[in-house]
C-alpha cells in the first residue's frame, strides 16, 4: 500500500481529523484504505467502529503496541501518529511512510514544536537522502486574523512543500462523531471544504 503518515509531537493539530478525513477521501474513490492507529487513545479506531455501514468502507489496523507492517495490497494506508512521540518511534514511523504530512495550528506554541520537529525529520537518513518528503498542512486556521497572517509566514519560513490550508470548521468535529469525513457528504458545506483537501490529495497523487 502507498502509505502516508500524519504526524507532529505537538497535541490536538489535527493529526486524527486529517487521518480520518483523508481515509473518508480514498474509500469514498472506491479506493482499498486502511487506518492505522499508533495513538492509545485510539481515536481513529474509535471513528471507525462509529461509521455507519453505508459509509464507504474504511479499514483498521492497531499499531499502538508494535507497529506493524505496511500491508501488502494495493490501496492506501493512512498511519495516524501519536503525541508527544519518542524520538525512536518517529524514526520507526518514517521507515513505515511514503509521504510525511505534518498538520500545524496557527499558534506560536505549535509553531515552535514544529520546527524544532522539522529538524528532527531532517536528521533522519530516508529524509536527509531526499527519499521522502514531508510536507506542512495549516490546519484550523480563521482567515483574516493576524494569528493566520503568521502562520503564512511560518509556513514559508519551513521551505517545505506547502499543502494549503484547511480552515476551522465546526462540520468536522460533527462529522467525527458520527464517524464519517467531508468526502462521505454531498452537501454544498461539504463540497466546497473538499477543495481545500486538493492539494494534500494532489501532493499524494503525484508522490504514487
Ligand atoms: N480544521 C478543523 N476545524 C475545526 N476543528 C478541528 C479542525 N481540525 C481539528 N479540529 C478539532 O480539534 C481537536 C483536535 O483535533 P485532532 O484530534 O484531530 O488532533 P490530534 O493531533 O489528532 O490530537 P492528538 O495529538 O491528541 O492525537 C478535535 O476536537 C478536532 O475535532
Ligand atoms: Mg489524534
Amino acid at each position: 500500500m502507498f502509505s502516508v503518515l500524519v504526524t507532529n509531537p505537538k497535541g490536538g493539530c489535527g493529526k486524527t481529523t486529517i487521518a480520518t478525513n483523508l481515509a473518508s477521501a480514498f474509500a469514498g474513490a472506491g479506493e482499498r484504505c486502511v487506518i492505522a492507529d499508533v495513538d492509545r487513545q485510539l481515536s481513529s479506531l474509535g471513528w471507525l467502529k462509529r461509521r455507519p455501514d453505508t459509509a464507504a468502507r474504511v479499514e483498521g489496523l492497531n499499531w499502538t503496541k508494535d507497529l506493524g507492517k505496511v500491508p501488502n495490497k494495493k490501496g492506501v494506508l493512512v498511519i495516524d501518529a501519536p503525541a508527544a512521540v519518542k524520538d525512536k518511534k518517529t524514526a520507526a514511523l518514517i521507515k513505515r511512510a511514503d509521504i510525511v504530512v505534518v498538520p500545524v495550528l496557527p499558534s506560536v506554541f505549535d509553531q515552535e514544536t514544529t520546527l524544532a520537529f522539522l529538524k528532527q525529520l531532517d536528521a533522519l537518513k530516508p529524509i536527509r537522502n531526499n527519499k521522502k518528503s514531508v510536507a506542512v498542512l495549516r490546519n484550523r486556521v480563521r482567515r483574516h486574523t493576524r494569528a493566520a497572517a503568521r502562520l503564512d509566514f511560518f509556513m514559508i519560513g519551513t521551505g517545505r512543500q506547502d499543502l494549503g490550508i484547511l480552515p476551522d470548521r465546526a462540520l468536522y468535529p460533527d462529522l467525527a462523531m458520527q464517524g464519517l469525513g467531508v468526502f462521505d457528504l454531498e452537501t454544498k458545506q461539504a463540497q466546497a471544504m473538499q477543495q481545500d483537501w486538493q492539494p494534500l490529495l494532489r501532493f499524494i497523487e503525484a508522490a504514487r
